[in-house]
């Protein structure tokens, strides 16, 4: 059998994507989609951007919410671009 090797400039496909939401320093909700964020057990990883201001939120308050959509609003999460 021949392989091939693919060398992909990005090997991620994504997962489903929940919105993420924190609290900001003046108390406003702060939403963000995300992609990377999966469960292993009872232990969720996420794969967040550091510079992002959700991680500025969650290093300070320690929390976040991951908001599943809902069956109604699937199909307007899977359009949200970046
Ligand atoms: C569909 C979709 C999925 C995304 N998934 C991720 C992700 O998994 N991790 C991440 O760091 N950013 C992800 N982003 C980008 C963040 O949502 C984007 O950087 C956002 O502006 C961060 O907002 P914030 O700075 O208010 O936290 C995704 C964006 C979109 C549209």
């Amino acid at each position: 059998m021949k392989t091939t090797t693919i060398d992909l400039k990005v090997k991620y496909f994504g997962t489903p994507v929940v919105l993420i939401s924190s609290l900001n320093p003046d108390g406003t909700p702060n939403l963000a989609p995300m992609s990377s964020a999966w469960w292993l057990g009872d232990c969720c990883m996420l794969g967040l951007g550091n510079s992002s201001q959700t991680a500025e939120n969650i290093r300070r308050t320690g929390e976040c919410v991951l908001n599943l959509a809902s069956a109604e609003l699937v199909d307007v999460v899977d359009r949200l671009e970046g």
